[in-house]
């Protein structure tokens, strides 16, 4: 039902005169739009409208919005315990959840540090490497990152991202990080293994016995503009990195849960990495939770006898009874075999379109990794430009919430998507490469 006009007016007053947005320049944005619920793949506007969410609201929601089954299991555990100091007590959401991603997760990653989100997730696998390292007395100071990636607006997660050219004004209060070339590639591209044999090349160059670790987002980019690499090519990024006695971090916050159609990207590879970050889709995105899951090899690296080799790292929230029970409720969802048959389905709806997207003369670099589908709209300009902000408009003018990353138009649907609304975002991907591209 419409609310109250004169509410919306008010709420709206109220926001531009006291909240700060994220990602937003308040001058020239458009006055946000006011969402008044969720069901399923849709929000609804308080006008009555509804939008299909075709990025997961910023890549959280896997299972839809305000799926009842996560709803019950936070409300059952808010009547129990709300939270609870997570040093020196434990309890069972906590523990329950632990024990369920180290099931899931690739090789020897059995331990679990939680946190709030994904910058922190991140921040803390950086900390664990470098600690690890200098509890141990090895010399390893270095931090490496593939160019173009994305890490998080913390300080540690930023300096692994810095490449991503948000952090200007931070530039120099970075720590130094050495950036290896990413042969990102797409359908039918020419160039992949000259790109591939230099970027291995330039990591070789950089590698040696200082190196503590590589921060990655595993075979997709995400907010870098939705940039895959080959598999193949990751497994011998890692071998190298290895090799050279180095650790390796998977930043799984936006890849985790299902998004390239493996639970973990990891699960694409035969390598293994040491550490690994979840975030975003953990509780399906019902409440902010962080995971770094670390080797058991590494956790012993802060066992000792004295609190100096502890990691003296923790946050107010750390392992929030709600967040986890929300989470346990998501893991339930996700390894269902409808979740699986899901991650199919939208992969076969994206793979069908493709051709059409590539025979577009406005459209190039189409790609797709799993349930994520992606293309570049020729001629119409860069990230942060204006053009976004008209693609953002142009989709929700035709009932979708699309968020492009410059001129990268893609595709993140929550699981459940119907063929018929996945076939109307497609067309609306064309629609937009017809009104905003030209021709190469
Ligand atoms: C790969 C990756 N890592 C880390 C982050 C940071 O996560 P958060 O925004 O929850 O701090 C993001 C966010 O987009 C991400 O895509």
């Amino acid at each position: 039902m419409p609310a109250d006009p004169t509410d919306t007016a008010r709420l709206l007053d109220l926001d531009a005169r006291h909240v700060w947005h994220p990602f937003t320049q308040a001058r020239t944005a458009p006055a946000p739009r006011v969402i008044v619920r969720g069901e399923g793949p849709y929000l609804f506007l308080d006008d009555g409208t509804r939008l299909l969410d075709m990025v997961s609201s910023w890549w959280v929601n896997l299972h839809g919005h305000a799926r009842p089954e996560i709803a019950a299991a936070i409300a059952r555990q808010a009547q129990e315990l709300e939270h609870v100091i997570f040093a020196g007590y434990t309890h069972a959401p906590a523990v329950q959840l632990a024990a369920s991603l180290a099931a899931e997760l690739p090789g020897d990653l059995s331990r679990i540090f939680y946190s709030d989100n994904g910058s922190t997730a991140v921040e803390v696998a950086i900390k664990i490497a470098l600690q690890a390292q200098f509890n141990r007395g090895e010399p390893r100071r270095r931090i490496l990152a593939f160019e173009g990636g994305y890490h998080g607006d913390t300080f540690g997660a930023m300096s692994a991202g810095a490449t991503s050219g948000f952090y200007k004004p931070f530039r120099e209060k970075l720590f130094e990080v050495d950036f290896v070339p990413y042969p990102a590639t797409w359908a039918g591209d020419p160039d992949l293994a000259a790109k591939e044999q230099a970027a291995l090349a330039a990591l070789d160059a950089l590698l040696g016995d200082d190196v503590s670790a590589i921060v990655l987002e595993p075979l997709v980019q995400g907010s870098g503009g939705m940039r895959m690499i080959r598999p193949a090519y990751l497994d011998e990024v890692v071998r190298r990195v290895r090799a050279a006695g180095a650790l390796v971090i998977f930043d799984e916050v936006m890849t985790g849960f299902g998004r390239t159609g493996q639970l973990w990207a990891a699960r694409h590879l035969s390598e293994v990495p040491d550490l690994m970050c979840l975030s975003k889709g953990v509780t399906g995105g019902f409440l902010p939770l962080g995971v770094t899951a670390a080797s058991e090899e590494l956790y012993r690296a802060f066992e000792g006898d004295s609190f100096a080799q502890a990691f003296a790292h923790g946050h107010s929230y750390t392992a929030n009874p709600l967040g986890c029970a929300a989470a346990l409720a998501s893991l339930d969802l996700t390894l269902s075999p409808q979740t699986a048959a899901h991650w199919a389905r939208i992969g076969a709806a994206h793979e069908r379109v493709m051709p059409e997207l590539a025979a577009h003369p406005h459209l190039e670099r189409v790609r797709r990794c799993g349930t994520i589908l992606a293309a570049e709209i020729r001629g119409a300009g860069e990230y942060g430009g204006n053009v976004s902000l008209e693609l953002r408009q142009f989709f929700a003018a035709r009932g979708l919430l699309m968020r492009p990353l410059g001129n990268v138009v893609y595709l993140m649907p929550p699981y459940p998507v119907t063929d018929e609304q996945l076939a109307q975002a497609h067309a609306a991907m064309l629609d937009a490469a017809q009104a905003f591209g030209r021709a190469g």
